[in-house]
């Protein structure tokens, strides 16, 4: 069976977009493939949280991806810093990953613009932890976006020059993996792209938001002021509402919204409310779900126990055979 491994930035909440467009992908690979989920909190100290963040956010993510229909018997779900293994490998693959290579590389150079007073090594070697993240298992697919495409190469740049340096054939070459056959894409709110966290206040909705902060954010929402000859096409903004419409709300309520707008008699602020309506239905078992799950403090510490052990187990044998390769030896 092949090794899925991906990480999971542990900087707080998960929204609709990152639900749709990722984390149902898991729970549909944790029944095929031998699947390793992390919560990356060692990749989070490039940026130094403070130690409430820190906890918080693993908390939060470990949460959210429980109650999304990650199965903890299934695939292999873990806090990274759990498994000391993986620090291990990052280290011995740091002493083959050159400066220069990882100074070229998109991410470092954007956050270094982004964080000019905190360009620490970390964030330098970040691609090379990632790497470590992804060969401790012996990984071939690693389901991540676009963004991460550059960070894969440099992973397999790596394990290739791993086993080159040793002349074996040890790290398979790990590759991005789309489970579905079709990118799901979930607009944001503020009437320009994809949800994001980082598109500001209110453009994103969580799976934990409550119901009215969901009817808030959603009557905030950007339109036009509404067509003015039949059949017109929709700008972005509207068109982003009736793409979420057709997502949560059923195929009569959207082709309602849909008659009323081409005959120039939709109201937004009806749009709105039912859009509102359904979201929070559609959301609502996962937000009881992971209501439930935060307050079971018992069943959050079995379940990292439990991923850590699993973790530990396939990365302490990657890491006794690395360090055979390399030749250490105890007395
Ligand atoms: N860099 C990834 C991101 O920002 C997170 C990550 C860390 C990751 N280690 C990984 C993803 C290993 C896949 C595999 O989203």
């Amino acid at each position: 069976m092949e090794t899925v491994v991906s990480g999971i930035r542990s900087t707080g909440k998960l929204h609709l977009g990152n639900y749709y467009g990722a984390v149902k992908n898991f729970v549909q690979m944790q029944n095929e493939y031998a699947c390793y989920f992390f919560i990356a909190d060692f990749h989070s100290l490039t940026t130094h949280p403070t130690p409430a963040d820190l906890h918080g956010n693993v908390k939060q993510v470990l949460v959210e991806y429980l109650a999304a229909g990650i199965d903890p018997e299934k695939a292999t779900i873990y806090v990274q810093s759990d498994v000391p293994e993986i620090s291990e490998l990052y280290l011995y693959l740091n002493m083959n990953a050159y400066v220069g290579e990882l100074e070229r590389s998109t991410s470092f150079k954007d956050k270094v613009r982004a964080n000019p007073d905190n360009v620490n090594a970390g964030l330098l070697t970040y691609p090379v932890l990632m790497a470590a993240d992804i060969l401790i298992h012996k990984a071939t697919k690693v389901p991540v976006g676009k963004d991460q495409e550059q960070h894969l190469e440099m992973a397999r740049v790596f394990g290739n020059r791993f086993n080159r340096l040793y002349s074996k054939e040890f790290f398979p070459e790990p590759y991005a993996f789309n489970f579905a056959e079709q990118l799901v894409k979930i607009p944001g709110l503020d009437g320009k792209g994809k949800m994001g966290k980082s598109e500001g206040e209110g453009n994103a909705i969580f799976l934990s938001d409550e119901p009215d902060v969901i009817r808030k954010k959603v009557m905030r929402a950007v339109t036009d002021s509404g067509p003015t000859e039949n059949d017109e096409v929709k700008p972005q903004s509207v068109q982003n509402l009736f793409d979420l419409l057709k997502f949560v709300s059923s195929n009569d309520t959207f082709k309602h919204f849909e008659g009323l707008y081409n005959d120039c008699n939709i109201r937004y602020g009806d749009l709105k409310k039912q859009l509102a309506e359904d979201i929070i239905l559609a959301n609502a078992p996962m937000r009881e779900k992971i209501n439930f799950i935060s307050n079971d403090t018992s069943y959050l510490k079995q379940v990292a126990r439990h991923g850590a052990l699993k973790a530990r187990e396939s990365a302490s044998n990657t890491i006794r055979e690395v360090r055979e390769i390399i030749g250490f030896k105890s007395f």
